[in-house]
């Protein structure tokens, strides 16, 4: 019988598969070694050969040596490397489905569908190595090498962990980061071009510069930010996309109080690259590392261990007895194991860090029986997508050999929108993924909202608790915690464990004890540098934390004395003095500062560095222009209404207004002090102050 084309096509595929992956592995082999590896005649692997040198997947290389026949080696190229990565799947699924048609064969079962089968299926998905885009460590030393010479894109820390999870499998079935049919796709229906679901768009973000000195099909080189190539990508497609569609189909709305809605305004870069990735190394992590697994190293535990069954729980949050229990009951439920998988890439912001996290996950891991229960770090860059999220959140604890996943309530919620309401309903999530899960392959493990019950000292499930009416019912909030560590108070032992406590005190000091930031905001001349000097010498005088000031001037001459007043250089100006005021409050100081600042998205910035260490007191000096002019205290708005100063804010350069600020004070009728004043009160009705 004829073969049908397709049949040819597909053997071709699989015997260039073999060639990139003999010579990922064996580079520079002899030409009959390479030949006997991969099944094949020396007169087919010639024109193998020729083939792939012509599709640049493959180059000769010049071996010096006596025996001219002998001269010619062969490596593969980063392009092969990712044609290697894509012919992977085609050659499992095919292998697979041999697989099955010779086990229906033997069995004389013609669907495949013996209990047998559902045992290859278990292993396919579940225990079976998963693909990854790393090229073999000889390959990845010379392809580091030639890719010095590339033009190269120095990662983000978003990408960095999207890179890491695209290179290790975690994001398994993506090759790269999305071309845009796949973007259009995903973002529009949560399928790739090929079909298959992917909730989340994994996109190279670069800067319109960046973008435009690339060529179609040209490879570059991914750097880290210590400047380490991780890997290398063929940048295929290069576009601008619709942010704000985005928004609204991912997000489920185009506002900016959604931290990934801002992220892709305020943040990202203009254009997305996508295109295959060739990964060269992993990115160095120096913490945690006995914690932290690859997709593969999880489910080789999972094989030693004989886990068939796996149920994972995600968490950006500390674990306390509730969660404790819960996670308990989830694996019991399932009969299966436990994964504790707390993300430790990007959460957010405001969440506690995780290294203080991953010590009170130490902490309660004891309470686990250790041969029912493990934890790994997930290197993950959330985006609080609720809903999507959680698919995608499933997907990837498939890809790490899971077989079920907790979702709860409210999974992955990024809080308020800026109507102060929620962005997802409280079950969305759970009801998306409950749609998709069977095309996923991963079950979902719903969660309980546990409440310790007084009367009986234990933790219970709400909705299964009968005598409600007559016991009584104890729960804490994320914010009450939050509020309880701020300001010092008890936290009861029945809500979480002494050295989790002790942890979370030992980071997160009362309050009145962290360091803060108050940023003054206005016009020049409006009073920010009165009135910051007058609070500079009240908190000195109360002593405790030692205060900085940062003021407008001060700053252009020490740390920005090369800068002018373009929008640019504004921004760099108010970046530099949010990042010395983020060091401040990181270290526990007071840092002051008053420039004008005239742009609310910089701004915004600046509030989220300093917020991840601790408060951020936004001050509008709220002195009109008119007022300011009329003081004209430095003669500057003189020489700009004659237009001798050119860009001067409020006259021929624009002031965003502050929309929230914590404090607006009025300089027209009210003295210096009394300013001063009432930034002082606000910050002790904040607990940022107090009496020792
Ligand atoms: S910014 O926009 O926040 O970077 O400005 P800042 O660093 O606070 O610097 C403002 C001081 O520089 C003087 N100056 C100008 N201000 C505004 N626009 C123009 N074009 C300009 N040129 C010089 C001005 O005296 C500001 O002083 P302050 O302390 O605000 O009165």
């Amino acid at each position: 019988m004829a073969m049908s084309p397709a049949k040819i096509t597909s053997e071709q595929e699989d015997q260039m598969f073999r060639l990139l992956r003999q010579l990922d592995i064996a580079s520079d082999g002899s030409q009959r070694v390479t030949a006997a590896a991969i099944g094949v005649s020396l007169g087919r692997l010639n024109a193998l050969l020729k083939q792939a040198t012509d599709a640049k997947l493959v180059k000769i290389t010049d071996r010096n040596g006596p025996d001219k026949r002998a001269r010619f080696g062969y490596a593969i190229t980063s392009r092969g490397a990712a044609e290697k990565n894509r012919l992977t799947d085609q050659f499992l699924a095919r292998k697979l489905s041999e697989y099955n048609a010779l086990h229906a064969e033997l069995t004389g079962t013609a669907s495949g569908l013996s209990p047998l089968k559902s045992r290859t299926n278990l292993i396919e998905t579940n225990l079976a190595p998963i693909p990854e885009l790393y090229v073999s460590h000889e390959s990845a030393q010379k392809m580091k090498m030639e890719a010095a010479d590339l033009v190269s894109h120095d990662l983000t820390p978003r990408q960095i962990c999207d890179l890491e999870l695209l290179m290790n499998g975690g994001f398994n079935p993506l090759k790269g980061f999305l071309s845009e049919a796949d973007y259009n796709g995903v973002v529009d229906n949560m399928r790739l071009a090929d079909g298959s679901l992917w909730p989340m768009p994994i996109t190279l973000d670069v800067s319109e510069d960046f973008a435009a000195s690339l060529t179609a099909g040209q490879d570059i080189a991914l750097r880290d930010q210590e400047g380490v190539i991780l890997a290398t990508m063929t940048v295929t497609d290069n576009w601008t996309p619709n942010k704000a569609l985005e928004a609204e189909k991912v997000f489920g709305a185009d506002d900016d109080a959604h931290s990934a809605v801002n992220y892709l305004h305020n943040q990202a870069g203009k254009i997305y690259l996508g295109g295959p990735v060739t990964g060269i190394q992993q990115p160095v992590h120096y913490d945690f590392r006995a914690r932290r697994d690859t997709p593969n190293e999880l489910r080789a535990y999972f094989r030693k261990m004989g886990w068939r069954k796996v149920v994972a729980f995600q968490t950006r949050n500390p674990l306390h007895r509730a969660h404790q229990e819960l996670t308990f009951r989830a694996a019991r439920e399932a009969q299966a194991n436990l994964l504790i998988h707390p993300v430790v890439g990007l959460t957010k912001p405001g969440d506690v860090d995780h290294f203080t996290r991953v010590r009170c996950y130490e902490a309660v891991l004891g309470q686990y029986p250790s041969s029912t229960t493990s934890m790994s770090l997930l290197n993950l860059a959330m985006r609080m997508a609720g809903p999507r999220e959680a698919v995608w959140h499933g997907l990837i604890r498939k890809n790490h050999g899971c077989t079920h996943f907790i979702v709860g309530r409210d999974h992955a919620g990024p809080g308020s929108n800026s109507a102060g309401e929620d962005f997802y309903g409280a079950y969305d999530a759970q009801d998306l993924f409950r749609e998709h899960q069977e095309e996923m392959g991963i079950e979902m493990v719903d969660f309980k909202h546990m409440v310790w019950v007084s009367e009986r000292a234990q933790y219970e499930a709400i909705d299964e608790i009968e005598d409600k009416d007559d016991v009584t019912i104890l729960n804490i909030s994320g914010t009450e915690l939050r509020r309880r560590l701020a300001e010092g108070l008890e936290i009861p032992e029945w809500f979480s464990f002494p050295e989790v406590v002790k942890e979370l005190r030992r980071t997160k000091p009362p309050r009145s004890k962290q360091g803060f930031t108050v940023f003054f905001t206005g016009f020049s001349g409006s009073g920010k540098s009165t009135i910051a000097n007058a609070l500079v010498v009240k908190l000195m005088e109360m002593g405790g934390r030692p205060v900085t000031l940062l003021d407008g001037d001060i700053v252009r001459k020490n740390l920005s004395s090369e800068l002018g007043f373009s929008k640019e250089h504004r921004d760099l100006n108010i970046r530099r003095i949010g990042y010395v005021a983020s060091e401040i409050t990181k270290n526990g100081g007071i840092a002051i500062c008053a420039p004008i600042a005239p742009y609310a998205t910089t701004r915004r910035a600046v509030r989220e560095d300093v917020e991840a260490f601790g408060a951020f007191i936004e001050v509008h000096v709220a002195t009109s222009i008119e007022e300011c002019e009329r003081r004209d205290r430095k003669g500057l708005y003189k020489l700009a209404r004659e237009g001798k100063i050119k860009e001067f804010t409020g006259i021929s350069d624009p002031y965003d207004v502050p929309a929230s600020p914590e404090l607006s004070v009025e300089t027209e009728k009210v003295d210096v002090d009394n300013c001063a004043h009432q930034v002082l009160l606000k910050l002790e009705s904040m607990g940022l102050i107090a009496a020792d």
